[in-house]
């Protein structure tokens, strides 16, 4: 452990004294839990940290907004633009590099799930689906499917690992949870997590805030933080030893996620890329999700926060929106792309200020909840990389297939359990009725099956027996079937032999 004049020391080089004030009033137990997490920060940095946080919040944030330009639309690859034919032709490259084990999926799932507002990791959280799944366990079904699909078209057993970066809030119950679960049929040694740093809140005047009389506010670093934790865990020794070229990142809340999407990863493969996005149509200007675009000619996302809102309502000839390429956190990278970030430019990754209500004790050891910001956190975000990029490519998804995000709790308009669940069941039904199957409400009268129906039929379909559609014909042609219903395995195995 760090020795207290260690650390009191650096605290005080730094300008940040303070934090040992309450040091005598403190407890064995809590002096020693204290100074452990006092030596894990990076005392050299503390005071350009706290500074540049400081000086960051007090300056007006860089305007975007004169130097961008959307992305030209013959530049955005599109499933919706595309033939059938380059469909098929992605899907088979994607599921040819997945079968000979080049291709993992990374988790971004440090976040703390604020809004959501609950108190545990958001993966762990079930949306009320019939079959009362987790958002862990549809993600996990999926890699078992798209893997078995690959290993059936090529003959060869095949292994997507699952890297997820957590933070100090979430590894331990991620840890249990996938324990408990049993790892939902995945094996072990193929799920890595690891975890990103945390850094300190700072004040507008640039002192770190202390949360408790022993304990200093901290928070994670951003979902940029991962290119650190990739290189703190060792993470890209473990792909290069695996063998893994091509990884697929995302973000935990999106219920449709594709993972390790082979039509994404083809399409990614044969233009030659570094770096990749997945985009959908904004559906409307305040939607918070990022844009893809060009600043000062360059591409990138420029995120919800940072745009103004004239800027993201700017309309064109016909009506459409200008700045239209919603990113939504699924990005591509190969390895070699994550090397050199991690080794050439991760120091140069821009930071970004978000002002936050810290609770923290005053300078007379009282709890405060303060009711208005008083916090500077500093994150980095997963995309700022993408300027570093020799090939960027982006490409455009449909939302009702694979996009709908779990932000909100209920009673949100957008992004809560409910617009999460419906969409997934949705999307269920669409695949049950292209099928040849005729969906019955709980009425008897037949159902209607749209897209973004916001009252579908209980429809579900595991992952196991489906990953996106396909192989549905053989066991639910010319049936009619009563809602609810779900497909799991075992149905789908009655169903074949009937
Ligand atoms: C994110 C995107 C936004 C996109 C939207 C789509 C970023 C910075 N922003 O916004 O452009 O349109 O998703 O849904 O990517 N996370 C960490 N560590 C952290 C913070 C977050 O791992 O320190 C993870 C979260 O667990 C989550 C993901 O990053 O899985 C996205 O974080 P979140 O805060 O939900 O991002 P949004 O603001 O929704």
């Amino acid at each position: 452990m760090a020795s207290l004049e260690r650390v009191r020391q650096g605290l005080e080089s730094s300008g940040q004294g303070h934090v040992l004030q309450f040091w005598p009033e403190l407890s064995e137990e809590e002096r020693d839990a204290f100074l452990q997490e006092l030596g894990q920060l990076d005392l050299q940095g503390l005071r350009d940290h706290c500074e540049g946080a400081a000086k960051a919040a007090a300056s007006p944030p860089d305007s975007l907004d004169r130097h961008i330009e959307p992305v030209p639309s013959e530049f955005i690859g599109s499933v919706r633009k595309s033939d059938r034919k380059s469909l098929a032709e992605w899907e088979n490259e994607g599921l040819l590099h997945i079968s000979k084990n080049r291709v993992g999926v990374l988790l971004l799932a440090g976040g703390q799930g604020t809004r959501l507002g609950v108190q545990y990791p958001k993966g762990m959280y079930s949306v009320a689906l019939p079959s009362g799944k987790t958002l862990y366990q549809i993600q996990a079904e999926r890699i078992r499917k798209v893997q078995e699909i690959a290993d059936r078209k090529h003959g060869s057993k095949c292994t997507i690992p699952w890297y997820i970066m957590t933070s100090e809030f979430t590894l331990a119950p991620t840890e249990k949870f996938f324990e408990e679960k049993h790892y939902f049929g995945l094996e072990p040694t193929n799920i890595i997590m690891f975890e990103q740093r945390m850094i300190p809140a700072v004040t507008f005047d640039g002192k770190v805030i202390l949360q408790g009389k022993g304990k200093v506010a901290m928070a994670p670093d951003g979902n940029g933080g991962l290119y650190k934790a990739l290189m703190d865990n060792k993470v890209l020794e473990d792909m290069k030893r695996r063998g893994v070229e091509y990884l697929h990142v995302y973000c935990v809340d999106n219920i449709l996620v594709k993972m390790a999407d082979p039509v994404f990863i083809g399409f990614c493969v044969s233009k030659g890329a570094d770096c990749g996005a997945k985009v959908v149509e904004k559906a409307y200007p305040a939607e918070p999700v990022g844009v893809v675009c060009r600043v000062r000619g360059v591409s990138q996302v420029v995120e919800y926060s940072e745009i103004r809102p004239e800027t993201a309502e700017l309309r064109g000839p016909g009506g459409e929106m200008v700045y239209s390429a919603g990113n939504i956190c699924n990005h591509f990278f190969t390895r070699t792309f994550l090397q050199d970030v991690a080794e050439k430019f991760e120091g140069q990754l821009k930071q970004h200020v978000a002002l936050k209500k810290v609770p923290y004790v005053d300078a007379c050891g009282n709890q405060v909840r303060p009711t208005k910001p008083n916090g500077i956190k500093m994150e980095k975000f997963v995309f700022d990389v993408f300027p570093f990029s020799r090939n960027f490519v982006v490409f455009e998804v449909v939302r009702e297939d694979e996009f709908s995000p779990l932000k909100n709790a209920d009673g949100a308009a957008t992004d809560s359990p409910t617009t999460a669940r419906n969409s997934l069941l949705a999307q269920h039904c669409r695949w049950a009725t292209s099928a040849g199957a005729t969906l019955l409400d709980e009425h008897g009268n037949t159902a209607s099956v749209s897209a973004g129906d916001t009252n579908p039929a209980q429809c579900e379909i595991t992952p196991l027996v489906s990953y996106f559609g396909e192989g549905l014909e053989q066991l639910l042609k010319g049936r009619t079937l009563k809602t609810p219903f779900y497909l799991d395995e075992k149905k789908a195995k009655e169903l074949q032999a009937e």
